[in-house]
């Protein structure tokens, strides 16, 4: 879990993944900060969170809990993609969720980023509503997967 002091590293990790769309690093301050509700993972290149140094982030991803959780972001470093670690992710992220008791999760994806889109689709998500223009310069779908037991 990525400790308060990683926000710097966060938003430069966000803004290479992500470019305009990216959270300020004033978001990720928050975010990262004791008591902030969300929560969020990474895979990192190092020794994790007890190395004195921030270690490289290869991936990170958030979601907000609760019985309609959310994911809020993910993302892999360009040059780590293809690899399993979006899927990693993506599971370990619902697998909080549901340790938190969600009953369904939740996200947005740009309608036309197929390579997000085909990973959530190959983990249970269906498409059940379009946001239009939620982006800039493209709608959001809206997926969701029921994850009771
Ligand atoms: C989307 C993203 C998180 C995927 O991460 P990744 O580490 O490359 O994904 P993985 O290697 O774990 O692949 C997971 C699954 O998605 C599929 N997938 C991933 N990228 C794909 C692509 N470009 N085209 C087709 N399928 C793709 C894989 O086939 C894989 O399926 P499998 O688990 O059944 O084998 C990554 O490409 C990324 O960070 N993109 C930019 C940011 C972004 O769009 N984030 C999502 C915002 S909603």
């Amino acid at each position: 879990r990525p400790p308060a002091g990683w926000a710097g590293a966060a938003a430069a990790f966000d803004a290479r993944v992500f470019g305009p769309d990216a959270w300020p690093a004033s978001v990720w301050r928050h975010e990262l900060s004791d008591g902030a509700a969300g929560v969020y993972l990474a895979f990192v290149d190092g020794d994790g969170p007890h190395a004195s140094a921030v270690p490289g982030i290869l991936a990170l991803g958030g979601v907000s809990p609760g019985p309609e959780a959310e994911i809020l972001t993910i993302g892999v470093a360009e040059s780590w993609r293809g690899r399993g670690l979006g899927g990693r992710l993506l599971d370990e992220l619902v697998s909080a969720a549901v340790r938190e008791g969600a009953e369904t999760v939740f996200l947005e994806v740009r309608s036309r980023s197929e390579g997000a889109r085909a990973l959530y689709e190959g983990r249970g998500f269906v498409p059940v509503g379009l946001r239009r223009r939620y982006y800039r310069d493209d709608d959001a779908l809206v997926m969701r997967r029921d994850v009771r037991r």
